[in-house]
């Protein structure tokens, strides 16, 4: 029976090697973690994610031929192949702060599995990590292996939550990376064979290990240039009456540039894009490409610019304030189908409205107050380091409150912020709500997601990306 470890039980490790046990009822997958509390979440009935479709995996599988523990060393110590999916965050200090990739804890984990290893061992890069980052790993693992033979693959992953299980099931590609040798090409082997379980063998490719590392960062940072160039193109509709939905529809339907991934939006979050593409930047700004490094940058900025654009609108709307005034806040998620705040344009957001004074009041229907408190406290890239997985006291910001229901939030509020686009904002009693809240009552659509005409004919002024703007304050130049 092959055997599989992941170092890792987060957002990738745990759907991913659910998803392998799925499939491979003969492979025995154990996945480990330095954090107690999300093993034993993982071990529990309420899994520390949540991802549509998971738990039916999970529960599927586990105590057969899937386990969750701590016990790192003796799974890392009995596995054939180690995946390897703990954070790569954003150095916070030192060299390359605030765009580099911290490998601390990749770097931790390569020391432990040299450590421990008593068997040849295949080494997977699931993490996404700078390109060259496999030949650091094989200086550590080789450097202090005692003559056992370690393979280095890097396998990065594409799956996107909220759809992560769907991802995995039918991905586009599975991508694997391998040093172009006798030894590299068969550890290469040894991995497609697991994939090959349910994966069309034409839609595994493998590459070298360097095109592998840097096709991770080259997908997200085209993935994230989509949204910048549809949210920049939001300001110029706005600005001159075309409609951002028309103007995206008609782009997409050529069929070389493709209708998905062309919806604007209060600005692009999750755990990925922005880090990616800093981690992207620095590489080229290290390789002397300063041109490369400043187009990806822009991607960056146009996106920091649309989160601030929103918050202009909004208070510029609100007749240049918001001090006081109650502004309920509808999804605190970077997308829907998912409770993960990280990197959350609600984040910026509400800073920028507590900055001017206002009292916000959240709902959103996965995310808990304690998150939500603590995203509001934290600095900037301090999310994505294990300690802070652990409970931390609130911010104790008392102009923030949270609450279970989006009638309570919205009760009267002078405004309505929307800003993750989960479903059951589309059917929202918007009349109730109106008439609960302050007049005039303000919805601002940071995702497009109500029927802008119809919440107009109850009463509302409402301004949307990218849309045409509400005929009210289009009257009033000074205010906006
Ligand atoms: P995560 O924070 O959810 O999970 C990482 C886990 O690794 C944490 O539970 C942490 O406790 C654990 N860990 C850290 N050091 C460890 C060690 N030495 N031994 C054992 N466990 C350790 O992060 P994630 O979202 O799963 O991302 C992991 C990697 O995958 C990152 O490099 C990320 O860029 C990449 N990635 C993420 C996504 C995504 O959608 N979240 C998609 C593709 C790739
Ligand atoms: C992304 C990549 O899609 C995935 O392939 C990679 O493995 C990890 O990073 P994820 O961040 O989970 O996945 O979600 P994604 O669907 O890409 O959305 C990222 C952000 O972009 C979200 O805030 C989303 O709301 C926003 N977005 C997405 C838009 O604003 N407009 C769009 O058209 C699509």
């Amino acid at each position: 029976m092959v055997k599989i470890c992941c170092l890792g039980a987060g957002y990738v490790g745990g759907p991913t090697m659910a998803v392998i046990a799925y499939k491979c009822p003969a492979i025995e997958v154990v996945v480990v973690d330095i954090s107690i509390v999300r093993i034993n979440a993982w071990n529990s009935e309420q899994l520390p994610i949540y991802e549509p479709g998971l738990d039916d995996v999970v529960k599927n599988c586990r105590g057969r031929n899937l386990f969750f523990s701590t016990d790192i060393e003796k799974h890392v110590g009995e596995a054939d192949i180690i995946f390897v999916s703990v954070n790569t965050p954003t150095k916070t200090r030192g060299l390359g702060a605030g765009k580099a990739a911290d490998l601390t804890y990749w770097e931790s984990a390569a020391r432990m599995i040299a450590d421990v290893s008593k068997s040849d061992k295949i080494v997977v890069e699931k993490s996404t990590v700078p390109v060259k980052t496999a030949e650091a790993i094989e200086k550590i693992l080789m450097h202090n292996s005692k003559g056992i033979n370690f393979q280095i693959l890097s396998n990065p992953e594409f799956l996107a939550e909220g759809t992560a299980i769907q991802d995995l099931f039918a991905p586009d590609r599975v991508l694997i990376g391998g040093r172009q040798t006798t030894a590299g090409l068969k550890a290469v082997k040894a991995l497609k064979d697991v994939y090959a379980h349910w994966v069309p063998e034409d839609r595994i490719i493998t590459t070298n290990l360097w095109s592998a590392e840097l096709s991770k960062l080259a997908a997200n940072a085209f993935l994230a240039q989509r949204i910048s160039s549809v949210n920049a193109m939001s300001a110029l509709c706005e600005a001159t009456g075309a409609d951002v939905y028309e103007v995206s529809y008609a782009v997409g339907k050529d069929s070389r540039i493709g209708p998905k991934f062309l919806n604007a939006s209060v600005g692009f979050g999750g755990s990925c894009f922005q880090k990616d593409i800093l981690n992207l930047v620095y590489i080229c700004e290290c390789n002397g490409l300063t041109e490369v490094a400043n187009y990806w940058k822009q991607v960056i900025k146009i996106n920091d610019y649309q989160k601030s654009r929103f918050v202009n609108r909004v208070v510029s709307s609100m007749f240049n304030t918001v001090s006081g005034k109650k502004i309920a806040v509808l999804g605190f998620a970077f997308k829907k189908d998912t409770g993960d705040t990280r990197e959350t344009p609600a984040i910026d957001i509400c800073k920028g409205l507590l900055g001017d004074k206002g009292q916000i009041s959240i709902y959103d229907p996965q995310v808990t107050e304690d998150q939500i408190q603590r995203d509001l406290a934290m600095n900037k890239f301090d999310w994505d380091h294990p300690l802070h997985l652990q409970p931390m006291s609130p911010s104790g910001v008392k102009q923030v409150s949270v609450v279970w229901d989006a009638y309570e939030a919205t009760r009267d509020a002078h405004g309505v912020c929307i800003l993750t686009e989960w479903d059951e904002f589309k059917t929202l009693d918007y009349k109730r709500i109106y008439d609960d809240m302050q007049k005039p009552a303000f919805v601002f659509d940071g995702r497009n997601v109500v029927d802008a005409d119809k919440l107009r004919e109850i009463g509302f002024i409402v301004y949307s990306i990218g849309k045409p703007l509400d005929g009210w304050l289009k009257d009033m130049p000074a205010l906006v």
